[in-house]
């Protein structure tokens, strides 16, 4: 029996071994430095209060081109700048510079009670995605100092640039009672388009706070908003334990992914609240249709695809369509896992494919960018808010793999 037991532990240490991809780790950060014009410019910031250098806190990413782009939401006062981005050229400074996006202009809270003077402004933004039409969309929550005093400067906005010009292309509020609701907390943005049909893009704008999903249409101008149960918290897993922290949270429908292109055009969208360990799917078919939003039938076009197993909680996840893979982050196993759809999920085919208990503390974002890299990016957040990062270690990271190297031995390969 213990003979047997230790050949079992053996073997599974080896096929963890095997299983767990080894990450390049990118960027390392104690904390988050920025391209002030002048060092004049940066010393009266931290006069005022305008740049508090431990409540910058990395948060969302994405790729375009020689561009990481990198989210600092304004969780607490002096943040610098909401959203920046590092450079990728050759070569990389490990613990580079934010340089915010599109200018620091565009990234400056006005003073006292006045208003952004004009459209192109990112007040605080947790996520953003680059499409394949060479834009960047921008989830702008317009609200600073979330932990602080909380202070609304403009009502929550889609933001999109033209990468090419660095310029705003659109800036679209959403609907104040329909889209809005008193409880309303937008971390993500998930952009549905095709290179050959730019004007027709979607973004799905997940409300964590809220539960529910606002559409929005670019090529109409319009959004609309869906709700359903299963965007709602499991209250029996909203509890976590992650660096050291235990804390409970009741964030609904957080990370939602687009699976391949059906022979109609429709995709399915793979999603899962952060507080549960189930992943749901619903098609585009559904989300698209602004009909559909206020009809009371639509209940059984929402699907249970499984149960990922016991501590899989997740926030961000992308879809690989060349290995027909779901990506996740696991905030309570500081790693990153595979589901492939062709097979049931359930925790045999659910695989942790990468883990570390100190590097991948927190996994808050990932994404894949056009060469097939996996990016993720983890920033010891619980300590941040309930407690206090230590200047003196590394507490932000960005990491890169493979998609392939990541999965590999694992069930997610067909
Ligand atoms: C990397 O960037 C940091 C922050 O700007 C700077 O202090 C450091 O000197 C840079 N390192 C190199 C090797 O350029
Ligand atoms: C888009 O819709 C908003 C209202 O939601 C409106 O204020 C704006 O003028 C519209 N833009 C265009 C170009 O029609
Ligand atoms: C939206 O759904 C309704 C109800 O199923 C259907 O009648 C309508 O054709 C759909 N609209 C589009 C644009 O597909």
């Amino acid at each position: 029996m213990l003979v047997l037991r230790a050949l079992f532990l053996t073997l599974f240490v080896v096929y963890q071994a095997n299983a767990l991809a080894e990450l390049e780790e990118v960027f390392a950060w104690k904390e988050l430095t920025f391209d002030w014009p002048n060092e004049d410019a940066k010393n009266a910031a931290i006069k005022d209060g305008e740049y508090v250098p431990e409540n910058n806190l990395p948060l969302g990413l994405d790729r375009w081109k020689n561009k990481l782009f990198v989210t600092v939401p304004r969780w607490k006062n002096g943040v610098a700048a909401s959203l920046a981005y590092v450079p990728l050229d050759a070569p990389i400074n490990k613990s580079a510079t934010f340089i915010p996006y599109p200018d620091w202009k565009a990234n400056t809270i006005p003073k006292g009670d006045t208003k952004p003077e004009s459209d192109n402004h990112i007040i605080s933004t947790f996520r953003v995605s680059v499409d394949p039409c060479d834009r960047l969309w921008v989830m702008d929550t317009g609200l600073a100092d979330i932990l602080g005093s909380p202070k609304q400067i403009s009502p929550p906005a889609v933001v999109i640039y033209d990468l090419n010009t660095n310029t705003l292309l659109k800036r679209y509020t959403l609907k104040e009672h329909e889209d809005v609701k008193a409880s309303s907390f937008f971390a993500n943005i998930i952009v549905d388009v095709t290179k050959d049909n730019c004007d027709d893009a979607y973004a799905y704008l997940p409300d964590l706070g809220g539960y529910g999903v606002v559409v929005y249409s670019l090529k109409n101008n319009d959004s609309w908003r869906f709700k359903h149960n299963y965007f709602h918290f499991d209250p029996l897993n909203g509890d976590f334990n992650v660096g050291g922290v235990n804390f409970q949270w009741t964030d609904g429908v957080f990370g939602l992914a687009l699976g391949p292109q059906d022979s109609t055009g429709f995709r399915t969208v793979y999603f899962h609240p952060l507080a549960s360990l189930n992943e749901f799917s619903v098609s585009t078919s559904v989300l698209k249709n602004k009909t559909l939003a206020d009809d009371p039938h639509i209940y059984n076009l929402f699907k249970l695809e499984g149960k990922k197993g016991d501590k899989t909680q997740t926030s961000a996840s992308v879809f690989d369509e060349k290995s027909n893979s779901l990506i996740l982050t696991q905030l309570n196993r500081d790693g990153v896992a595979c589901w492939n759809p062709k097979k049931p999920l359930n925790s045999d085919n659910f695989a942790l494919i990468a883990h570390d208990p100190e590097k991948l503390i927190f996994t808050n974002d990932i994404k894949i960018d056009d060469e097939r890299n996996l990016w993720i990016l983890s920033d010891k957040m619980p300590a941040f808010i309930y407690r206090k990062l230590n200047p003196q270690e590394v507490n932000y990271r960005i990491l890169k793999v493979k998609v392939d190297d990541a999965i590999a031995g694992t069930p997610c390969v067909a």
